[in-house]
């Protein structure tokens, strides 16, 4: 089958390539950087779309302002109304969407952008799978720790809980999808351990060596109430396998045996 992985640079994306490409697809990428073999697409604008489009079976879209919410109303959901454009005119039989557990709970703009994109595809005319997943470890390890870290303390609300899912698995789940055809709203997607945040941070703090006191508080804000009801956690079965403490150790041996 020929696919095109549209944010096949992000983080799920290079779970994404490799897991295809062993089930033997034909597989596409776009970016907005231009890259040897790939197809320079911006979603924004809608530069590159029809060519990366043309001649595809089924399209994986990955690609979102995860870095700049701001732009998601333009990216996320005027972008993704753009591809789904796009890929029936190419007659493109299958459209995989990968969302969020809990944005229908959460009073978050970028969440509001997401559930947006979702109902842009429920309502076109692609045959769609949509499959919420719950948060990767690197969002934590690499964007919100380091970032929290750098006010000397790590708070954590007790009461809010994780459930993160390694990229690795969510790509095996799409490879599924693609062998299965359009299946609409599939069972929502997380990792193997529902953990509090207390845990997260603690663990986080040991596997890169940093020495920072944690906060136990109740943080404000509908948001985070959300969040403490459970909004990031699913009940639904099966999980991922891989746990945030072996991404960690996958993550951190090589700094820890360059120390040694
Ligand atoms: N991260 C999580 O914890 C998590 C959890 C559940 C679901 N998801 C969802 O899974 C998807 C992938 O997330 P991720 O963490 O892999 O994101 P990511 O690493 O931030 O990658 C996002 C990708 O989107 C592309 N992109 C951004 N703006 C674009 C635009 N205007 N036009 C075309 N491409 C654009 C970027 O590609 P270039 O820079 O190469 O153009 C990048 O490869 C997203 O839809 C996200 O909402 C993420």
């Amino acid at each position: 089958m020929k696919v095109l992985v549209t944010g096949a640079s992000g983080v799920l994306g290079q779970a994404v390539l490799p897991r295809l490409e062993q089930d033997g697809q034909d597989v596409r990428r776009t970016s907005r950087s231009a890259r040897p073999g790939w197809v320079r697409a911006d979603l924004a604008t809608g530069e590159g779309l029809a060519e990366a489009v043309a001649g595809v079976d089924a399209v994986v879209h990955l690609a979102s302002a995860t870095t700049q919410y701001r732009k998601a109303g333009e990216v996320d959901v005027a972008g993704t109304r753009r591809l789904a454009t796009a890929a029936e005119r190419a007659g493109v039989r299958h459209l995989v969407y990968v969302s969020i557990v809990g944005i229908d709970r959460i009073p978050f703009g970028y969440y509001r952008h997401k559930l947006a994109a979702e109902k842009v595809l429920q309502a076109g005319p692609v045959p769609w799978s949509i499959l919420r997943a719950t948060q990767f470890p690197q969002l934590v390890d690499e964007r919100f720790l380091p970032v929290a870290s750098r006010l000397g303390v790590l708070v954590a609300d007790p009461g809010i809980t994780v459930q993160l899912v390694d990229p690795r698995d969510v790509a095996d789940r799409i490879a599924g999808l693609l062998a299965a055809g359009p299946s609409r709203r599939v069972e929502d997607f997380g990792g193997p351990e529902v953990r509090t945040s207390e845990e997260i941070v603690r663990s986080w703090l040991r596997a890169t060596g940093k020495r920072r006191p944690v906060l136990s508080l109740r943080l404000p804000g509908k948001t985070l109430r959300a969040m403490r009801e459970g909004a990031l956690t699913t009940t639904a079965q099966p999980t991922g396998t891989r746990t945030w403490e072996e991404y960690l150790a996958e993550r951190y041996k090589p700094v820890r045996d360059s120390q040694a």
